[in-house]
Parts: C-alpha cells; sequence; structure tokens
C-alpha cells in the first residue's frame, strides 16, 4: 500500500459497523486514501461496571460492510496482541479530558489515548478520521497527537444520525422499541438549546430546559447537558467564539451522548 504512494488513512473502531462507521471510510476515500479499519474492543477504555462484555461483535457482517464501502485493510487485533501481560503503560491526558466524559467515565480517555497510540504506531498513518459524534474523543487525540509530536493528520467527520435525529451508535442495538422512540428527545432537546442560544437566549435557561426534558422523558441519571468552547472543551456561558453543546444521560441501561455545533444567528 505504501508503494502505490496514495496516501494511507486508519479509522479506528469498535466494530458492530454502522453508517456512521462508513462515512468515516467514505471520507477517507474521497481524499484518495487506501483505507485501514481497525476493529478493536478496547478493555482499558471501559470502567468496571460498563458494558464491555455485552459490547456488540458482530465481525463478518462488519467485514461485509467493510468490503462494499471500499475499505483496503482490516486490522483487528486480539487482547493479547495489544496488552500482553506485561503491559504497563498508560497515555494520561490533562486539560480537556478532565471534564464530562472523563469526568462520568474515570480512565476512559487514558485508554482511549493508549489504544489509539498503539493502533497509530501498528499501522503508521498518514491520515486518521474519527467522528464528531465522541466531540470530546477527538478533542482529546487532537490533543495528544499535537502533545506528542505525532506525525498523523487528525480529521472529524460530522455525525451520521437515523431518520429521526438520534446520532448512530453501536450502543443503539442495546435500546428497546419503546426506548428507541424515547431516545430522539436527546437531539430534539439538544436542537432546540442550540436553536435559543443561538438566537441570543439565555444560556443557562437553555441548559436547564434541556436537561428538564430529558429527565421528563425518563433519561437517568443525566450526565451532563453543557454548552463548552469547541477547542478547550471549558464551559462557556454566553456565544462569543466556536462553541459545542453537549451532552450524556442514561435511558433505561443504555448511556447516550450527543452533540451538536452552535453558531449565533
Ligand atoms: P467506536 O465507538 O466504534 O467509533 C469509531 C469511530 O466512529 C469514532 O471516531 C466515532 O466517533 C465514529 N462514530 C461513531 N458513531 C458515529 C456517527 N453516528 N457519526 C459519525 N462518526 C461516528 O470511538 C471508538 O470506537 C473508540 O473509542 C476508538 C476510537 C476506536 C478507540 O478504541
Amino acid at each position: 500500500m505504501r508503494i502505490s504512494g496514495a496516501p494511507v488513512a486508519l479509522v479506528p473502531t469498535m466494530g458492530a459497523l454502522h453508517r456512521g462507521h462508513v462515512a468515516l471510510v467514505d471520507a477517507a476515500r474521497s481524499r484518495g486514501c487506501q483505507v485501514v479499519v481497525s476493529i478493536f474492543v478496547n478493555p482499558t477504555q471501559f470502567g468496571p461496571n460498563e458494558d464491555l462484555d455485552a459490547y456488540p461483535r458482530r465481525e463478518a457482517a462488519d467485514v461485509a460492510m467493510l468490503e462494499a464501502a471500499g475499505a483496503a485493510l482490516l486490522w483487528a487485533p486480539d487482547v493479547a496482541t495489544m496488552y500482553p501481560q506485561d503491559f504497563a503503560t498508560s497515555i494520561s491526558v490533562g486539560g480537556v479530558s478532565e471534564r464530562w466524559d472523563g469526568a462520568a467515565r474515570p480512565g476512559h480517555f487514558a485508554g482511549v489515548a493508549t489504544v489509539v497510540t498503539k493502533l497509530f504506531q501498528q499501522v503508521k498513518p498518514d491520515i486518521a478520521f474519527f467522528g464528531e459524534k465522541d466531540f470530546q474523543q477527538l478533542a482529546v487525540i487532537r490533543r495528544f497527537v499535537a502533545d506528542l509530536d505525532i506525525d498523523i493528520e487528525i480529521i472529524g467527520v460530522p455525525t451520521q444520525r437515523d431518520d429521526d435525529g438520534l446520532a448512530l451508535s453501536s450502543r443503539n442495538a442495546y435500546l428497546s422499541p419503546e426506548e428507541r422512540v424515547t431516545a430522539r428527545t436527546l437531539p430534539r432537546a439538544l436542537g432546540e438549546a442550540a436553536a435559543a442560544i443561538g438566537r441570543g437566549g439565555d444560556v443557562a435557561a437553555a441548559l436547564a430546559a434541556a436537561t428538564a426534558r430529558l429527565a421528563e422523558a425518563g433519561f437517568d441519571p443525566i450526565d451532563y447537558v453543557a454548552l463548552v468552547d469547541a477547542a478547550t472543551l471549558e464551559p462557556v456561558d454566553r456565544l462569543d467564539g466556536p462553541a459545542r453543546l453537549i451532552a450524556a444521560a442514561k435511558l433505561g441501561g443504555t448511556r447516550l451522548i450527543d452533540n451538536l455545533a452552535v453558531e449565533p444567528d
């Protein structure tokens, strides 16, 4: 692949692929890249009471989807390959990884940063693609890539959604049919809050309204609904630069996250 001259792209995933993952492959191909996709359900980014064992695994369907999408190579290492018994290193990112999912899921972003660094070293891509769906994750990756002088271009790809607005996620498979209907409240509540803030409405009031709407729909707990600086992920109380509305909440046993850009009208 390297001899052919076209840039090598990496799309890291945990499998159970959907249109959101395919959008990353498409984005890479549209830049003329040869696309390597990794599938690895990374144990170190799951907390002790999280869904590591239940996480959907569908390798045959994933392979078919990647072939149809035109990916060139699948890298699907096993746990022993990634974390041999004497493995002892962790990459801990400060600042941008501390709040929000970093607070709700201790150790999560260290697990992500460590595994993504390993995947970068293994595949040695020129460019790597990540979804805006996991907005804080994208910011954390941009941070350590800059901090550690990693010579890989990082591209963010817009969130792919179902017809009713729910962001596609491998975890949506956990939702019951009733929960799946309720789940659309998350993008709707965020959309309304983003519009209100964009019109110049009071930020705290818009966040409170979105939180109340989620609680009413049955989301519990609501980990956060926040307006943040799009680069630093620090909370902002007024719209005076690129901002993002971010949220995470559980519906039944399923933790859903979503985010939207907020722009002044
Ligand atoms: P996973 O959840 O499988 O997501 C793989 C990539 O697909 C991530 O960059 C994610 O942001 C992107 N993605 C997921 N749903 C999307 C959607 N609806 N629209 C656009 N992109 C979407 O994120 C991970 O895996 C892991 O943390 C990983 C980076 C692979 C490290 O283990």
